[in-house]
């Protein structure tokens, strides 16, 4: 990168964070109805932002949920590769509001961090692509690549609406490559290429006893008490260790291989750092892996929330009728969220005693989990913009979390994908104090730079 775009760059940064600022004050809560006309207004934002930065065929995609965004600038020409940008403008619920020490919704900045919900998560991360088109066109008046964006309003609530878009698109998303950020590094001046993303089934268990709540006196001790009948149901849901008794569960999950586990062994993160930020007071889990694996190459089954009987104020004797859970499933390559959610139902309905009935619902249609060769070119590619940026080799990782749209790009689009995130472990993303370390938003943008450079060869 040449000395007068280094001197761009810095000339800019405290415009193009006080535009992020502006973006982040927009509450655009995808899972919460009422927010429905600020997602409408986040969409419009990064319409109008766009435009000015130089991408043009800039649209506002209305769906049956949130509207998509679609963006391009591609006249590198045909000899020069595509980029396709995807990223989401949706946040998470900020509560407990009580927690954030300055309002979700009114960004600040406090040293090097700028808190907000959104922040990190991906509003922040999205906008690097944008303010690194901007930044070329500024200075070269053109892009080293064509590129195309997708910005998608509800991947917090599942994404729906762009897995109905993208295959019905493949001609207008047409790419040689996907970028994203949307994931962390290790610590600013460690980066990460995220190789894989777990997958996703959700649903509801709920037990069904007496048909309506009764008295424990008159019926105690005759009668299954429908919470204790979901206790002892979730209860054999895990080993003492953590692995899943489900039977078929891990059927279809790939073993990683001695050359796959070297790699993650090189990651610096393990029970020490996993306390430190968590808080809690220890580690859990299949010992045969190590953290690093357990979170992204192992799968898991996470009980999210228990309710039934009489839980609020005071004390009632009561035997509940009904009793609901709330769980989900991170999976791995190659387990299928269908199929992971009728191992479950079987499952629960073989222990099920005759004194209660169970049922299991799916709750969304659940995403498989990502996995990319760590030697595709595009990969190689990123690394080569991390280490020139950062001056440090970037480690390689499978991220726990997910995507919902990865896998449907990867396959659909047939294009690769290139994780190539800036968050922070302590970003509390979905939590209060959401934050975005400010260096690695400006890092980010230059590396954004880098990559459509290395990926012209
Ligand atoms: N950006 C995250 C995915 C992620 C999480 C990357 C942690 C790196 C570290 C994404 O926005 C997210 O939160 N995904 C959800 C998807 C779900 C709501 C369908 C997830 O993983 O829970
Ligand atoms: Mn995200
Ligand atoms: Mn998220």
């Amino acid at each position: 990168m040449n000395e007068e775009t280094q001197a761009y760059l810095k000339s800019a940064q405290k415009q193009q964070v006080n535009e992020l600022i502006e973006w982040l004050r927009i509450p655009s809560i995808s899972t919460i109805p009422a927010h429905k006309p600020d997602l409408l207004d986040a969409a419009n934002w990064l319409i109008k932002n766009m435009e000015s930065s130089g991408l043009e065929n800039v649209e506002l995609i209305e769906t049956d949920g949130h509207p998509l965004v679609y963006a391009d600038w591609l006249h590198a020409g045909p000899d020069k590769p595509t980029v396709l940008v995807y990223g989401h403008y949706d946040v998470q619920p900020v509560d407990p509001l009580e927690l954030w020490e300055t309002p979700p919704f009114e960004p600040t900045v406090r040293g090097d961090d700028l808190f907000a919900r959104g922040a990190s998560d991906d509003k922040g991360q999205t906008f690097i692509h944008v303010k690194a088109v901007e930044a070329f066109m500024q200075t070269e008046g053109a892009l080293p690549v064509n590129i195309k964006f997708l910005v998608e309003g509800e991947e917090e609530s599942g994404g729906a609406e762009i897995a109905k878009y993208v295959p019905k698109n493949k001609e207008k998303l047409a790419a040689d490559v996907c970028l994203i950020s949307d994931t962390g590094i290790m610590s600013p001046t460690q980066p990460i290429i995220t190789y894989s993303l777990r997958g996703m089934w959700a649903g509801e268990i709920t037990v069904m006893g007496p048909t309506s709540d009764l008295h424990s006196g008159m019926f105690g001790g005759a009668i299954h008490n429908a919470n204790q009948a979901l206790a002892e149901l979730l209860a054999a849901l895990h080993d003492t260790d953590g692995r899943v008794m489900v039977p078929g569960f891990y059927d279809n999950v790939t073993e990683m291989t001695a050359d796959e586990r070297a790699v993650l062994a090189k990651v610096p993160y393990g029970d020490k750092e996993l306390l430190a930020i968590s808080g809690a007071p220890a580690a859990y889990g299949e010992p045969a892996y190590s953290v690093v694996e357990r979170i992204g190459a192992r799968p898991t089954l996470e009980i999210n929330g228990m309710w039934g009987g009489y839980i609020t104020e005071g004390f009632k004797t009561v035997i509940p009728s009904q009793a609901h859970a709330k769980v989900s499933c991170r999976l791995v390559p190659d387990q299928e969220p269908a199929r992971i959610g009728k191992l479950i139902d079987d499952y629960l309905q073989e222990l099920a005693p005759e004194t209660i009935t169970v049922k299991v619902e799916s709750r969304g249609a659940g995403a498989p989990a990502f996995l990319a060769p760590m030697d595709l070119p595009a990969i190689q590619a990123a690394a080569r913009a991390y280490g020139k940026v950062f001056g440090t080799e970037p480690v390689f990782k499978r991220e726990g979390g997910g995507i919902p749209i990865v896998g449907d790009i990867q396959r659909e689009l047939n294009m690769p994908v290139v994780l190539m995130g800036f968050g922070l472990p302590d970003d509390n993303l979905h939590a209060p104090n959401e934050k975005f370390h400010l260096p690695n938003f400006w890092r980010g943008i230059e590396t954004a730079m880098v990559f459509m450079e290395e990926i012209v060869g």
